[in-house]
This record gives C-alpha cells, sequence and structure tokens, in this order.
C-alpha cells in the first residue's frame, strides 16, 4: 500500500469518528431548548437554583453516581415507571441547566431522578445523608458523616441541627456541602410535561 493511501485511510478514520462522536451528537441535542409552559408562562426545565447546582458537584465528587443512576426509563424495555421512580421518562431536554449533566447507569440504589418528590422534607434528606439507618432501619446505603460537623451544645439548640440525641451532648450541624447536596436532590423533581416526555 502506497503512504498516501494509508494516509487517506487514517484520515477518513478520524474523520468518521468526528462525525460520530461530535456532528451527530451535536445535530441530535445541540439545538434543545427550554419550552414555555403556557399556563405559568415559566421555563422548563426549570433552572436548579446556584446551591442546587454546587450540591450536583458535591454528588458527584461523593460518588453517589457509583450506585445511583438520575435517569429514569421506560415505559418499553424498562420496569422505572412501574417501579415508582417517576411518572415519565428522562430525555436531553431535562439535562439542559445541569452542569455537570449528570446521568449515570448505576441501579445498585434507586434511580433519583424523583428523589426531591419522593423525600419532600430537607430535614428528612439531611438525616438520610447522617446516616440512611435513621428513616429506613435496613438501608444500605452508606453513611455520610463527613458532610456533618459535631458542636458542643452551647445553651441554645441551634436552629440547623438535626434532631438526633447523642450522649456527648454534641449537635449535629450540616455542613455547606450537606446543605447544597440537599438543595440539589430537593431540585431533582421531573414534575414538568416536555413535548417529547409528557406527564399523564
Ligand atoms: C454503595 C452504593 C451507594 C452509594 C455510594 C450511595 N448510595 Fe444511596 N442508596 C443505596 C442503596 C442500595 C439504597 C436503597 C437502600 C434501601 O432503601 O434499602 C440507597 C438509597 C438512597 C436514598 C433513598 C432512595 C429512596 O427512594 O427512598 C437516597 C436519597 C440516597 N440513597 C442518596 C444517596 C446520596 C446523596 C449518595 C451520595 C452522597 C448516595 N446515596 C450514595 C446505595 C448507595
Amino acid at each position: 500500500m502506497k503512504s498516501t493511501q494509508a494516509l487517506a485511510i487514517v484520515l477518513l478514520s478520524l474523520l468518521l469518528t468526528w462525525a460520530g462522536q461530535v456532528a451527530l451528537g451535536y445535530f441530535q441535542v445541540g439545538k434543545l431548548e427550554p419550552v414555555i409552559n403556557e399556563e405559568t408562562n415559566l421555563r422548563e426545565p426549570p433552572t436548579p437554583s446556584g446551591l442546587a447546582q454546587t450540591g450536583a458537584r458535591v454528588f458527584a465528587s461523593e460518588g453517589c453516581l457509583e450506585c445511583h443512576s438520575l435517569s429514569v426509563r421506560g415505559p418499553s424495555g424498562s420496569p422505572d415507571l412501574t417501579r415508582g421512580w417517576g411518572e415519565r421518562r428522562s430525555v436531553s431536554r431535562d439535562y439542559l441547566f445541569r452542569e455537570p449533566a449528570l446521568v449515570g447507569f448505576s441501579r445498585i440504589g434507586p434511580d433519583l431522578s424523583n428523589i426531591g418528590n419522593r423525600i419532600k422534607e430537607p430535614k428528612d434528606l439531611m438525616m438520610h445523608l447522617y446516616n440512611p439507618r435513621n428513616l429506613k432501619t435496613t438501608s444500605t446505603c452508606p453513611p455520610h458523616p463527613w458532610l456533618f460537623e459535631m458542636k458542643l451544645a452551647g445553651p441554645k439548640h441551634e436552629s440547623e441541627s438535626l434532631p438526633i440525641p447523642r450522649k456527648d451532648w454534641k449537635q449535629v450541624i450540616p455542613t455547606y456541602q450537606a446543605k447544597a447536596l440537599v438543595a440539589y436532590l430537593q431540585s431533582l423533581n421531573l414534575n414538568y410535561s416536555l413535548p417529547e416526555a409528557p406527564l399523564k
């Protein structure tokens, strides 16, 4: 084979890889826009708060994605909807304002796309993070006590402290990371309709 032919084959394979990995992806999802809800006049998907965006980074750095996915599948080919993980499937548009866009595929734990709807109270989410067995005695989700500070109780009870009685009189206070992570978990809620994935 001549060297020009070899070069042409190399360039062609690079071009095909670029077309498949970059161009195709761009044409499929690169021009997605939010939709306007005609009743509320708000954009959907909604933009998560800055604290929730920080929380997404805590979620990523704590490795929650190793066990939890953030993408509901179905109805065909997956029982996610009947498992109660959501009312509709997740679509690309749901991730428009998610930075980083966490999708995940591991299902060691349940999918968390709608956890903001399943566990509504921020305090319950905090209790779960500190020790999941606070909410469910058999839970196998690992505890994350390093997201909390132990502070000796002063004369006043801090309003943020978790309702956990400790023998050493210390209060369990959420750190900034815990607050951001809980804001993120609360923002996970596919409770809006999209043209390609309507709520029933
Ligand atoms: C080693 C795997 C693993 C990791 C890592 C993990 N989880 Fe879990 N998680 C689970 C399992 C398994 C369950 C289901 C436990 C049960 O209910 O018995 C669960 C349950 C949960 C639930 C309750 C879900 C529901 O439907 O009620 C929440 C919320 C949750 N995890 C959040 C997190 C967050 C946030 C992180 C990261 C800080 C995390 N998990 C890291 C395995 C994991």
